[in-house]
């Protein structure tokens, strides 16, 4: 039973990666097994259905997905839609995705993109039979302060989405 936190924004500034790793944090701070794979850090071939999935890249975010019972997906919000680089790495690992536990965190420009997960919460209930953790985070820039979280309201949703993703994890395996 562990976690997985995924921060999928490829910008070096990424507003979902701070979130993202608040997190991590507390996951770890309620000493939970848990890892952090940050797309930045990994470079992961466009999906082509065909030779992609050779890529050793995939293989080791395969790997980490498969390891993980509830994994925590912090995206960017582009065009009333995940990133594509969130969606691509769905589209690289397929499978690795059944029967996880599921959350989202997202970083948006503004407040009206707010149902803008549920393309690929869709993809991911009726493709794999993940179990979406419905209550995500959603953060405009008005809850930043530099690379600083300075919104209560997003800091206590963050709270909340772990304490659900540890009650759920632990229901889904006892
Ligand atoms: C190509 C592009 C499309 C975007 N589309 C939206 C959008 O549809 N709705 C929105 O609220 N913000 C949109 N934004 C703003 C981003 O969601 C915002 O910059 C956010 O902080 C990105 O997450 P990140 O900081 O983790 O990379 C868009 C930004 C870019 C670059």
């Amino acid at each position: 039973m562990s976690f997985l936190v995924i921060s999928s924004s490829l910008n070096k500034g990424s507003r979902s990666a701070i979130l993202g790793k608040e997190c991590f944090k507390l996951l770890e701070a309620q000493n939970q097994k848990v890892q952090w794979l940050d797309l930045r850090e990994v470079t992961l071939p466009h999906c082509d259905g065909d030779t992609c999935y050779a890529d050793a890249n995939v293989a080791k975010v395969t790997k980490m997905i498969n390891e993980a019972s509830c994994i925590i997906v912090a995206v960017a919000i582009y065009n009333f839609d995940v990133g594509s680089s969130a969606k691509n790495l769905l589209e690289l690992t397929g499978k690795a995705w059944s029967d996880k536990i599921v959350g989202f965190i997202c970083a948006a420009g503004g407040k009206s993109s707010y149902m803008s997960v549920m393309g690929i919460a869709n993809s991911l209930m009726l493709d794999f039979r993940s179990l979406i953790i419905p209550r995500y985070v959603y953060a405009d820039g008005s809850a930043f302060q530099g690379d600083q979280i300075a919104d209560d309201g997003i800091t206590k949703r963050i709270d909340e989405l772990v304490a659900t993703a540890i009650r759920l994890n632990k229901a889904h395996h006892s």
